[in-house]
């Protein structure tokens, strides 16, 4: 006999959980932090910056969260262990990972240097967590549309390659944690106005720049409030038996352009 059908809004609601966001300082991952807290979670904020946007301190009186900020570089060992410690101590648990610390360089290939790629360690930190606490839990990664196109006019390799990797990256941990009831998942955004995409920006021919603002079919940049009902939904109950999937958040980039089709891999 089929179950019972269950209500679907109490499935969303984060209440109670708590989870580290690495990169909130700003951009994508402060949206995501503000998000969880406003379905009722707790947040801890890794971040290299000294301090965080100054509405990171409203969150803990506006949505009754409990909130911790850690300044912490994701790409030194002893910094990532030090920062991740001190988020374990505050939060007590975790349930929920969102690793959005990262760079995007837009230079030649062969300028690119070694140090040029973005490193996954908090990842790693975050699962052993999870294990220890035996209670199962949720990873939204930032993946990127660079993880499936190259786009004519971007110069992004190492970045294409770091995105393709956290992708690829996803569905192996999805398969190695789904014994420990950990999900890992990936939203794959298409151009975030965020200070990174200005930065990228700011390094383009304005044809190019502004070739990203009108590529899309719904012919605009997409911002940090697109991409948050997705990471809620991948980190909560209502997405408890998705796992290993990737949604793609473009504005339709990644199935066609105005300026040619571009082939989802
Ligand atoms: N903006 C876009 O168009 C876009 C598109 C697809 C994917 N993404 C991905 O989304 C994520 C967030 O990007 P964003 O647009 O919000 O960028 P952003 O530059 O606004 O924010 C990135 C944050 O990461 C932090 N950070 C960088 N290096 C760090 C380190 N070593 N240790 C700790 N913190 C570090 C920065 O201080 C900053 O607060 C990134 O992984 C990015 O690749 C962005």
């Amino acid at each position: 006999m089929a179950p019972s059908l269950e209500d679907i809004r109490p499935a969303f609601d984060l209440k109670g959980r708590n989870f580290i966001v690495t990169g909130g300082a700003q951009g994508i991952g402060f949206a995501a932090a503000r998000a969880i807290c406003e379905m009722g979670g707790n947040v801890a904020v890794l971040d290299i910056q000294e301090k965080p946007v100054d509405e990171f301190d409203t969150l803990s009186s506006h949505f009754g969260a409990k909130t911790f900020y850690v300044q912490a570089d994701v790409v030194n060992e002893e910094s990532l262990n030090r920062g991740f410690a001190q988020a374990v101590e505050h939060l007590g648990t975790v349930d929920g990972l969102v690793p959005a610390a990262g760079i995007a360089i837009d230079k030649p290939f062969v300028d690119q240097t070694w140090d040029e790629f973005t490193r996954i360690q908090e990842i790693n930190l975050a699962a052993k967590q999870m294990i220890k606490q035996g209670s199962g839990g949720s990873m939204v990664l930032l993946a990127s549309q660079t993880a499936h196109c190259a786009i004519p006019g971007h110069r992004m390799a190492a970045y294409n390659m770091s995105k393709g990797g956290v992708f690829m990256l996803s569905k192996a941990l999805a398969v190695e944690l789904a014994p420990h009831n950990i999900r890992v998942n990936t939203i794959s955004p298409g151009f975030v106005d965020s200070e990174m995409l200005q930065r990228v920006k700011a390094a383009k021919i304005p044809r190019e720049a502004q070739q990203m603002e009108i590529s899309p079919p719904m012919k605009r940049l997409s911002n940090a409030n697109d991409l948050t009902g997705a990471i809620v939904y991948l980190l909560s109950d209502a997405a408890r038996f998705t796992t290993a999937a990737d949604i793609p958040i473009t504005g339709g980039l990644h199935a066609g352009t105005i300026d040619g089709l571009i082939y989802y891999a």
